[in-house]
């Protein structure tokens, strides 16, 4: 990404006794990207460790109930490495002007950025390792203009590592959501989610159980008890909602059953 030419304000911030001196520049970077966003008034990452238990559908979900709701809101998808949000959006063809600073593209009123809105070809994989990653995560959070926005809703990718990592220790969240599944290894693996964020200093919002038998299952309860936090809503396992995510279409502005089950957990956020 392109680099901007900044001037220092001030002594600015000091190194953490035996950090590394590359430490100075995150912290650095982390207080340019809060003043950046801070005319927004709540940022929520949705998250799980696990893959495919439906973070993107709840996030995109999330902000266009929020949205609907009157709400001014943006949706940022922090996912590098598989960045989806624009194919739930029917906005694959969508792109931002690669020019600093990079301004989101509005989908029926919500403010979208990807990555995947920088690329020519949205099936080319990006192969690439940590530190490059984090530098993207780092420049993007830093050279998005958001504006002024009541919400703003992060899709964050899978994992317990490097991209995960990189967001909870730049960005400075309300909390997450963590999304999973009834199964007992998705629960595993968004309690682990739950710990890593406590450790980082990232709240837990609540718990929403995705692909449910629409009750939620003991497996689910067992996270919500494990990491001190309550269950916010359950989202039955419907091939409909499926559908229309592969059509572009966003579910709770499709039809009015999603945006009653989404209103619930919206409901439970922070106002
Ligand atoms: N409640 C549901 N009922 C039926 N299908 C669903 C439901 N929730 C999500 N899906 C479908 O499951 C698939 C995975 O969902 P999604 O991409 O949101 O998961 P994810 O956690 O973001 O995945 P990744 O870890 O790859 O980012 C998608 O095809 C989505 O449309
Ligand atoms: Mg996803």
């Amino acid at each position: 990404m392109v680099e901007e030419k900044r001037e220092e304000k001030g002594p600015g911030p000091e190194l953490p006794k035996g950090a590394h001196p590359s430490f100075l520049n995150t912290i650095k970077q982390k207080e340019r990207i809060r003043e950046k966003l801070s005319k927004i008034r709540h940022k929520i990452g949705v998250y799980s460790a696990k893959g495919g238990v439906g973070k993107t559908t709840t996030a995109v979900n999330i902000a266009f109930t929020l949205s609907r709701k009157g709400f001014r809101v943006g949706l940022l998808d922090a996912d590098i490495d598989c960045p989806n949000v624009t194919m739930f959006l029917g906005m694959e063809d969508a792109k931002m002007e690669p020019v600093m600073p990079l301004q989101p593209l509005t989908k029926e009123g919500v403010k979208v950025a990807s990555t995947a809105m920088l690329v020519d070809e949205i099936k080319r994989p990006i192969i690439w390792r940590g530190p490059l990653v984090a530098k993207m995560i780092g420049d993007f959070l830093e050279n998005t203009e958001w504006g002024e926005l009541d919400y703003l809703i992060v899709d964050l990718p899978p994992g317990t590592s490097d991209s995960p990592l990189s967001i909870m220790q730049l960005l400075k969240l309300d909390g997450f959501v963590i999304v999973t599944t009834p199964q007992r290894i998705a629960c595993i693996n968004s309690i682990r989610s739950g710990m890593m964020a406590k450790r980082l200093g990232v709240s837990i919002l609540g718990i929403v159980e995705n692909m449910s038998d629409r009750k939620a299952s003991r497996n689910t309860e067992e996270v919500a008890k494990s990491l001190e936090t309550e269950l916010i809503g359950v989202v039955p396992m419907q091939q409909r909602l499926a559908t229309l995510a592969d059509e572009g279409k966003v579910p709770v502005l499709s039809e009015d059953e999603f945006y009653a089950v989404y209103g619930k957990i919206v409901d439970r956020l922070p106002r």
